[in-house]
């Protein structure tokens, strides 16, 4: 009788350590899995639109591609009025104009340069060529840059955010 509650006992304890133990694991399981916080910080790049000249083109990076951020300039922006599919491209923000698109080529990825002389980007891979409003002029890229998802907060844009204007654009085929 006096083994049995001891059993019993033991039986209780061991149970609790273990119960304990299965909880500690799954914890320690469950954090595992989560993203770390400057994993989750990094899906999304806050650009501060005012720090920008205008006609000097930045590289910026989100999510590991390159984004280009272009301020157009009266000239720049003068060209892009005359073609509605250029002037739909620009984001605007707190009156200015910008180009901001993923920086790759969209025919094979390639990193096209931009060309100050010239106002555009020269893909040296194949010889694509692309405007300052990122549309493309000279094939065989088969559309202007893509532009990442983007939310716009004031003067800043927050990329990976999926705001009304990217969405509009989404939908009228400006970007895929
Ligand atoms: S990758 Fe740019 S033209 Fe081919």
């Amino acid at each position: 009788m006096k083994n049995n509650n001891r059993r019993g006992f033991m039986g209780k304890a061991f149970g609790a350590v273990a119960a304990v133990g299965a909880v500690g694991s799954l914890y320690a399981m469950k954090k595992s899995w989560d993203p770390l916080p400057s994993v989750k910080a990094a899906g999304f790049t806050t650009l501060d639109m005012s720090i920008y000249e205008e006609g000097v083109m930045v590289t910026e990076k989100w999510r590991g591609k390159p984004i280009f951020v272009l301020k157009q300039s009266a000239e720049m922006l003068k060209k892009a009025k005359e073609n509605p599919r250029d002037i739909e491209r620009l984001v605007e923000v707190d009156g200015s104009h910008y180009m901001m698109c993923i920086g790759l080529c969209t025919h094979l990825g390639c990193i096209p340069a931009f060309r100050q002389d010239k106002n555009d980007f020269k893909c040296a891979c194949h010889g694509g060529e692309f405007d300052a409003s990122g549309m493309v002029q000279l094939v065989p890229p088969p559309r202007g840059f893509d532009i990442p998802p983007f939310k716009i907060d004031g003067t800043k844009l927050v990329l990976g955010e999926v705001g009304p204007e990217w969405q509009a654009m989404k939908d009228n085929g400006i970007t895929l």
